[in-house]
Formats: structure tokens, C-alpha cells, sequence
């Protein structure tokens, strides 16, 4: 037994990614509205000392990765105390998947709390391009965040590119050059159709995995497939070779890993999210913020995600579901 969260297709639940706020200093199209996410009051948030406790929740529970994420997580004031709780109740492997516009001032002190891995999206090298994925987004300042992390030596560092035809179609022997000259790995990532420009990606942005992939392979010769470990998310890796930087493909859309899927998802609003693809989930924050103890608020997750984990994500099947459903409320 991997966990106490066992659902009913056989797999367990160790991961757990902890969005810790809806709001982000970038609106990528395919990602947020333009407008920015709703207002959204910092009571209806949960607070500090109930992520703590859900933290260690979970981890009683047999959680052993936990990922920051967002929104953007570097914006939330106490992203280093959320981290600190992660490692306090034991949790081995802390992760952050961040913009990287606010890396320059955190890399150091994000290492020091303990995160042991790190994925920065990074979309395009070409700053005008950046600047209209990203709506606004300053490509200089996420780079020099790029280079705050390696000199901090957070371990392993990702980078993670969405694939758009007509954004970034062009530029991936120059994203993955860039990763390469660095030591750090590269991922691409399909697009997945939530929110507005998201359903768009599917026709004329949709890049898939398997083209990414012979583009890279013309350019820097075989990719050898790497054997992953089990607790890994859902990218393919794959070897350069003779460099140091492995390459990965996630391809929610043309080859679903739900097989494996091994994660549950805590909003910001404290609603345990069961699918990526799908809405069923579980309020956690009337339950924590009533008179249960922890073993209660355990028995509800273990119940909960037992009854309702569905099977797969089923993105395809539900086209207006992306208009509803923005990636930043989910937390990627
Ligand atoms: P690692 O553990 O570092 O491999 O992280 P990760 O790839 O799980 O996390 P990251 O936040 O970097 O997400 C990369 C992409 O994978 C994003 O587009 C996520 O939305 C997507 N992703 C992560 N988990 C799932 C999942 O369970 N289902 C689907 N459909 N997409 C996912
Ligand atoms: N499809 C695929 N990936 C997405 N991300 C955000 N929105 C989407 C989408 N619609 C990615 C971000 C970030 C990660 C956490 O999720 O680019 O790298
Ligand atoms: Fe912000 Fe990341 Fe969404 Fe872009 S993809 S709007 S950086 S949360």
C-alpha cells in the first residue's frame, strides 16, 4: 500500500498539488481571462494555519509530494512559511511550479525552505512573443529568474513550455538550446482546453507532443527514452544526447496518462480536486474551519476520493467546459 488514498481504478493518491491563490501577475491566453481572475476576498482563501493543517493531513495520509503552485504561488506573503510547514510533517519532495517573474528575489530563500524541485514556465525567447502569450510579461525578468535558481542550486529545475503552432512553432530547437547550454531539463506540454483561448488551442495553436518531438530529434539527433520513476508526473522524459538535459513531453491530449495519476489538487477556495478534467471534488473549508478533528477531515479525503477520483479526464468531451474552467483556478 502506497497510501491511505486508495480510489477504485487501483491507484493511489502521493502527490498533492496546492494551489495558493487564484491570482497571478501574468494572464496567459491560454491559461487566465483577460481581465485577470475574479476578486476574490482573502477570508474566502484558505489561511496559513489551514493549509498547515491540510498539509499535515495529507502527509499522515501517505502524501509525499506536495507542489506550490497557483495563481502564481511566489506572489502569496508566506509562500516560505507554506513551504516550511510541507517540511516540517515530513513531506520529502516539495515542488513549485512558478512564472519566474519573482524568482530573482526568492531563488535563495525558496532553496533554504527546503524545495527540491522546480518547474518555471517559459514560452518563448523572443520577448514580443512572450509579451503577448503571457499578456504583458517581461521576458528579461524571468530569465534573470531562471539563472537565480540555478545559482541557488535548487536541484532540478524544469522548464515548462506550452506548445502553441503559432506562438512558438518556430522556436523549440531554440528553447530546448537554452536549457541544454544551462543543465536543466525541458518539457512540453499540449495544450488543454480550459479557458479562453484554450479551446482555440485546439485547432490552429495545437502543436501535438509527437511533432515537438521530431522537431527536436532533426535538430539534436535520437532521444533515448528515460525509465521513470513511479511517483513522477505525467511527462514522458526522454535523454539528449551527450548533454546533460533530458527532454519531456506531456500529452494530455493526444495520449492521456490517467492510468497512472497518482494526484489530487487543493484549491485556494479549499476544494479538494479530484480530476484535472473533470469538476467533481470535495469542500474541504467548511469542514476545517467546523468543529472536526483531524481524524475527521482524514476520513472525509480517504472517503471522497475513494467514491468520487474518476477514471480519466475528459477534456474532449465537454467543449463548454473551457469557458468555465480557467487553468488558474486549478492550479496547472
Ligand atoms: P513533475 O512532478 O515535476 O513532473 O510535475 P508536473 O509536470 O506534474 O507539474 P507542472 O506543474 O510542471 O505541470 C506541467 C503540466 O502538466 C501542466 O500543464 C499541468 O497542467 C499538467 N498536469 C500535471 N498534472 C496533471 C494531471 O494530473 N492531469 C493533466 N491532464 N495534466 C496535468
Ligand atoms: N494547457 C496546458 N498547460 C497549461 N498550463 C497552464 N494552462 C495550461 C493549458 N491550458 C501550464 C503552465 C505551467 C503549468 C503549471 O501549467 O504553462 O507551466
Ligand atoms: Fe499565471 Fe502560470 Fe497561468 Fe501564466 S500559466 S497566467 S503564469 S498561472
Amino acid at each position: 500500500r502506497e497510501s491511505a488514498l486508495a480510489d477504485q481504478f487501483g491507484r493511489y493518491v502521493t502527490y498533492l498539488r496546492i494551489s495558493v491563490t487564484e491570482h497571478c501577475n501574468f494572464r496567459c491566453n491560454y491559461c487566465s481571462p483577460e481581465e485577470g481572475t475574479p476578486f476574490f476576498a482573502r477570508d474566502d482563501h484558505l489561511q496559513a494555519e489551514e493549509y498547515d493543517r491540510l498539509i499535515r493531513v495529507f502527509s499522515g495520509l501517505g502524501v509525499r509530494h506536495m507542489r506550490f503552485t497557483g495563481g502564481e504561488p511566489l506572489i502569496h506573503p508566506q509562500i516560505l512559511s507554506l513551504v516550511g510547514s510541507a517540511r516540517r510533517h515530513g513531506v520529502g519532495k516539495i515542488s513549485i511550479s512558478t512564472n519566474g517573474l519573482l524568482l530573482g528575489r526568492h531563488a535563495e530563500a525558496l532553496r533554504q525552505a527546503g524545495v527540491n524541485n522546480l518547474n518555471i514556465s517559459l514560452d518563448s525567447l523572443d520577448p514580443e512573443v512572450f509579451a503577448r502569450v503571457t499578456r504583458g510579461g517581461d521576458l528579461q525578468r524571468v530569465l534573470n529568474g531562471i539563472e537565480a535558481a540555478i545559482i541557488a542550486e535548487i536541484p532540478r529545475i524544469k522548464l515548462n513550455v506550452v506548445l502553441l503552432r503559432q506562438d512558438n512553432g518556430n522556436d523549440l530547437p531554440a528553447l530546448v538550446e537554452y536549457a541544454i547550454q544551462r543543465g536543466i531539463d525541458i518539457r512540453f506540454i499540449e495544450t488543454m482546453p480550459l479557458g479562453e483561448a484554450g479551446a482555440g488551442a485546439q485547432d490552429v495553436q495545437f502543436l501535438s507532443a509527437a511533432e515537438a518531438q521530431q522537431v527536436v530529434e532533426q535538430q539534436f539527433g535520437p532521444l533515448q527514452l528515460v525509465t521513470r520513476p513511479a511517483d513522477n508526473g505525467p511527462a514522458r522524459l526522454y535523454q539528449l544526447p551527450a548533454v546533460r538535459s533530458q527532454v519531456g513531453f506531456i500529452t494530455p491530449i493526444s495520449d492521456n496518462f490517467c492510468a497512472t495519476c497518482n494526484r489530487v489538487r487543493l484549491t485556494a477556495a479549499g476544494r479538494l480536486v479530484h480530476c484535472l478534467g473533470q469538476d467533481n471534488g470535495l469542500e474541504l473549508l467548511p469542514l476545517i474551519r467546523g468543529s472536526n478533528s483531524d481524524r475527521q477531515i482524514a476520513e472525509a479525503i480517504i472517503q471522497g476520493i475513494w467514491r468520487d477520483k474518476p477514471e480519466r479526464h475528459q477534456f474532449v468531451n465537454d467543449p463548454s467546459r473551457s469557458a468555465r474552467v480557467f487553468m488558474m483556478r486549478l492550479g496547472g
